[in-house]
């Protein structure tokens, strides 16, 4: 195949801002920047093994140049490339308690918030296993030309114009929604493209992973026990049982099951009745691609996307993946 029939990230999400005819390619422009942001983040995790990005923020490396977690630089990188782009006007980011605001003329004249997790993953970080980005895109309620809001943020996922992630793994990818199916763009790093290579991913309707923390067991709710065991029982017509993957990165986690097919819980426990994963900028952008791609998002009872936010960091249970499984994990109360 010529180089040349390579479909880019950028001419992809162009060309679909002409099927658009009122776009004015603002969301393009910010996909752009968040692509662009991903590829230098890229290039900082690639040489995490290196020693001066390792170790605690707040260290002084052997130039004396102060170090930084791969977290906080990511999260700098983010808000930098963001309000560059001029179409954001606000960020709530998993590194800040507050919301940011940006102030420049132009980024208060954006049409758009972003909430993000820079780093997901961190504790995977230092011993080379996969890490992601994950970040979700509304459109403002406040007026353009003014501050962003706290509640252009709490808005609910349904509300979403567009949502994604990036995988920094065995290779690096982008996989991004607005709405109309799912795209995936496996970055080509000699050219420095995210160049699309998994077009309207659709998620097997059931699967045969699971994917939860069972070393917190103990603490797991009836219908989640219950789950498990189901999960590892052997059953003829099916020939059950699953498999049980676990990374401890929800993008990593949540992409292997995507493509193949599986769930991904992290319930409420007996000491934390609202899980740990956040709702606006793990779940609900994971959700809008779960659903996008065929697949189904709830906290166990209801859709993750109906949820009304109360807060930037608020936590919620997850239960997220194949249609079928969601389903059964539901039931077992
Ligand atoms: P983050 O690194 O952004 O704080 O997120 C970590 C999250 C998520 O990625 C992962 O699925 C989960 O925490 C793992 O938690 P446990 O170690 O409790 O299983
Ligand atoms: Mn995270
Ligand atoms: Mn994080």
């Amino acid at each position: 195949m010529s180089s040349y029939n390579i479909i880019t990230l950028n001419e992809f999400i162009s060309t679909r801002q002409a099927n658009f005819p009122y776009a004015k390619g603002e969301l393009t422009r910010l996909l752009h920047y968040i692509g662009l942001a991903s590829k230098i983040v890229n290039k900082k995790v690639n040489k995490a093994g290196l020693v001066d990005i390792l170790g605690e923020a707040g260290n002084t490396n052997v130039q004396g140049e102060d170090q930084k977690k791969l977290d906080v630089f990511a999260d700098e990188e983010f808000i930098k490339a963001l309000k560059a782009s001029g179409e954001c006007c606000g960020i709530a980011t998993e590194e800040q308690d507050e919301i940011i605001t940006f102030d420049e003329e132009m980024a208060r004249d954006g049409n758009y918030v972003v909430c993000i997790d820079p780093l997901d993953g961190s504790s995977n970080i230092d011993v080379n296993v996969s890490i992601g980005t994950i970040f979700s895109i509304y459109r403002r309620k406040s007026k353009r030309g003014e501050r962003a809001q706290l509640y252009d943020f709490l808005q609910k996922g349904t509300e979403q114009v567009a949502a994604g992630y990036v995988i920094y793994g065995s290779s690096t990818m982008l996989v991004y929604t607005t709405g109309h199916g799912v795209n995936g763009f496996t970055l080509d790093a000699t050219i420095g493209e995210f160049c699309l290579s998994h077009p309207n991913i659709k998620t097997p309707k059931a699967g045969k992973i699971y994917s939860i923390n069972e070393g917190n067991y103990a603490h797991f709710p009836d219908n989640v026990k219950k789950y498990i065991k189901y999960c590892q029982e052997i059953d003829k017509p099916t020939s059950r049982p699953y498999s049980s993957r676990y990374i401890g990165s929800l993008v990593a986690d949540f992409h292997r099951n995507l493509l193949k097919g599986g769930i991904y819980i992290y319930p409420q426990t007996a000491k934390d009745r609202n899980g740990k994963l956040r709702l606006l900028y793990e779940c609900n952008p994971i959700a809008y691609i779960a659903e996008q791609a065929g697949g189904k998002a709830t906290d166990g009872n209801t859709r993750i996307m109906e949820v009304e936010p109360e807060s930037i960091h608020q936590r919620i249970p997850f239960y997220t993946g194949s249609e079928d499984m969601v389903n059964k994990a539901e039931s077992l109360n």
